[in-house]
């Protein structure tokens, strides 16, 4: 959900959002309630649309003048297609399930804009499940993944970016036609480091109003790494999400890198 939209939600303390289904998948209720809006939102040929499940690390300051840059959680079946009918270049970061999952968690927990997940245990299950707003995860990287080639969408992955930041950016500087010097590169890997993000307000979410993000709860900022779900995960978690993985995934080309 955007920022601004967040600030405008209404919650009292302790109280949480209601979800409903669009088209099969889970969503906010004021995603719902303006799903009309939001479908056929019209998309200008250059626009940058830079989309992802939630909690695949994202997050960036927000304020720009044209070229637009928005940002999406929806499944692609959902994006509003104005999109891909205007051409539209699409960034789509993908993040190993697993610290997707914990990280989703952990945001559900200190978000009062999401519903309450109940215990780790029974988040665990939703997730699995897809019972979770903006629907499975496996559906949703797959079905960016199987667009990727039919239109103009770089597919990054979090992993990649955490472990060669300078070589994914140059990525996106082609994809986006454009040239940074070297100084300029090195300026972006020190202002989009984990660290420097989780001070910088314009990125660590703690202007939105304690009702609805408590960040004594969970900081927005997380941990930012690769591997976190090891300190989740039981053995049997593990076994019985790889076998699930393997079902779900079975046929696709995409391949996660769940620690470094
Ligand atoms: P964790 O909860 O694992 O820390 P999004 O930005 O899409 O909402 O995703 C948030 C997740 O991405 C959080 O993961 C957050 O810490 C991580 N993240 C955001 N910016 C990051 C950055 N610059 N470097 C590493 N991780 C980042």
């Amino acid at each position: 959900m955007a920022l601004k939209e967040t600030k405008q939600l209404n919650l009292k303390r302790n109280e949480r959002i209601d979800v409903d289904y669009i088209k099969g998948i889970l969503q906010p209720t004021p995603t719902c309630a303006t799903w009309d809006e939001i479908w056929n939102f019209q998309a200008k040929p250059d626009d940058l649309l830079i989309s992802t499940y939630p909690k695949a690390g994202v997050t960036q300051a927000n304020a720009m003048p044209s070229p637009r840059i928005l940002k999406t959680h929806l499944p692609i079946q959902l994006l509003p297609p104005s999109f891909l009918e205007k051409g539209c270049k699409i960034i789509y970061v993908a993040r190993n399930p697993k610290d997707n999952l914990v990280s989703y968690y952990h945001f559900h927990k200190m978000n009062a804009a999401l519903p309450d997940p109940g215990t780790w245990e029974e988040y665990f299950e939703d997730f699995l499940e897809g019972k979770v707003c903006w629907g499975s995860w496996h559906d949703h990287v797959k079905g960016w993944w199987n667009a990727k080639d039919k239109y103009p969408i770089l597919y990054l992955f979090y992993e990649d970016m955490k472990k060669h930041p300078k070589h994914e950016i140059r990525k996106i500087m082609k994809f986006m036609e454009k040239n940074l010097d070297e100084d300029a590169l090195d300026k972006i890997i020190y202002h989009t480091s984990f660290d420097m993000m989780k001070k910088n307000p314009m990125a660590n979410y703690t202007a939105i109003p304690g009702e609805i993000m408590d960040h004594s709860v969970s900081p927005f900022m997380r941990k930012g790494s690769v591997g976190d779900w090891k300190s989740y995960f039981t053995v049997a978690q593990n076994e019985r999400f790889d076998e699930d993985y393997k079902k779900k995934m079975m046929g696709t080309t995409l391949t996660f890198c769940s620690s470094l």
